[in-house]
């Protein structure tokens, strides 16, 4: 288990959700001082070695962060001894991470909404087939997550 926290965003295509959670909690991490190592990753391999969905590397770049340098790669079984939180964006997702999870495993594997205040056990949507305000709405709620996952991890 690693010392300092490391922290894992997994959505089912890497390319939309996870890299933008990655970009923002990278920013919320670097704004509050917080050491932290940070990954994303899919559960599906389809676009392994891909930059993210265009629509997603342009919502975050209205937003000041640039993710156009992450690649695609599918989770792995030793993500779950690498990182302190592995972090699903939907329930696809976090049913995926528990079947692939090795026992005795130490990471804590939960949802990301879990750190917006009020939205513990909610799904952040998937909006591969939505259009501009969906990712914008993604991009809020990871955005509010980033924040309270990094003050979770001062706390530690
Ligand atoms: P993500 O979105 O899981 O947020 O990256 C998707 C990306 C790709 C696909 C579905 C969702 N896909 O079916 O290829």
């Amino acid at each position: 288990m690693p010392d300092r926290p490391a922290v894992l965003f997994v959505c089912l295509g890497n390319i939309c959700r996870s890299p933008m959670a990655e970009g923002a909690f990278r920013a919320a991490a670097e704004a509050e001082g917080l050491e932290v190592a940070i990954d994303s990753a899919g559960t599906g391999g389809w676009h392994q070695g891909e930059p993210p969905d265009r629509r997603a590397r342009d919502t975050a770049r209205r937003h000041g962060v640039d993710i156009s340098g992450l690649k695609v790669r599918k989770v792995r079984a030793e993500d779950f001894s690498r990182f302190t939180h592995v972090l699903a964006l939907d329930h696809d997702n976090l049913a995926d991470l528990r079947r692939i999870r090795p026992a005795g495993a130490p990471a804590e594997v939960r949802l990301l909404a879990d750190y917006i205040p009020g939205r513990a056990g909610e799904a952040i949507a998937d909006p591969y087939y939505g259009g501009q305000a969906d990712f914008e709405r993604v991009w809020a709620d990871v955005t509010a997550a980033a924040k309270g996952l990094v003050a979770a991890l001062k706390a530690r």
